[in-house]
């Protein structure tokens, strides 16, 4: 089944309200909390207007590759007009619904902030995260419509993944 995405009104609407979230919780202690390390190869899956796409690129540097992917055209549009601001060259933009297409066990890390809830079908998505993460690496994730144990319940019950770490209500979890 297909994910639904918002109204452009809707994502303008929710764009902003991240920049207030962004002064008032900086989005670098997520990537921090996310380990991310320089020069990865990381996803971040539903990165919406970019808020820790762009932090996640500077920390992984000019060796490093973030992939911005997300259901919503002005999603990736915003993105790449902040990166292009930033003077980045190491972000890419992919339109997505689950499906991703990048290659097996390429990817060092995946963030995911706050998308879990939208997705209806969440072994798919859960399943397209075991497919691109390389072996032991680490998928980083939070979603404040849900509690922990839900969260934990949603990415664990299938045996692909487990609890590393939480910091939070982020979830650090590690591919098996
Ligand atoms: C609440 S926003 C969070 C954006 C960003 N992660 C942040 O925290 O700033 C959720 C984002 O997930 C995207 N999204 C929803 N369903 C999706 C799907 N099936 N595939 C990819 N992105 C999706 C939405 O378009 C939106 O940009």
């Amino acid at each position: 089944m297909k994910n639904k995405k918002h109204s452009n009104l809707d994502f303008r609407i929710m764009s902003f309200f991240f920049k207030i979230r962004d002064m008032l919780h900086p989005p670098i202690k997520k990537i921090i909390n996310a380990d991310i390390k320089q020069g990865e190869k990381v996803l971040d899956y539903g990165c919406g207007s970019g808020s820790y796409s762009i932090v996640a690129a500077e920390k992984i540097g000019p060796m490093g590759k973030l992939i911005a992917a997300d259901i919503h055209p002005l999603a990736l549009k915003k993105v790449r007009k902040r990166a292009k601001k930033m003077g980045y060259n190491n972000i890419e933009t992919i339109q997505t619904d689950c499906d991703t297409k990048l290659n097996d066990e390429s990817i060092d890390r995946i963030i995911c902030f706050d998308v879990l809830h939208g997705i209806s079908n969440k072994n798919n998505i859960i399943n397209e995260f075991y497919r691109v993460l390389k072996p032991n690496s680490i998928l980083s994730l939070d979603d404040h419509h849900y509690n922990k144990d839900q969260i934990i319940d949603f990415i664990t019950s299938d045996g692909l993944f487990k609890l590393a770490n939480s910091n939070d209500k982020q979830y650090n979890f590690i591919k098996i």
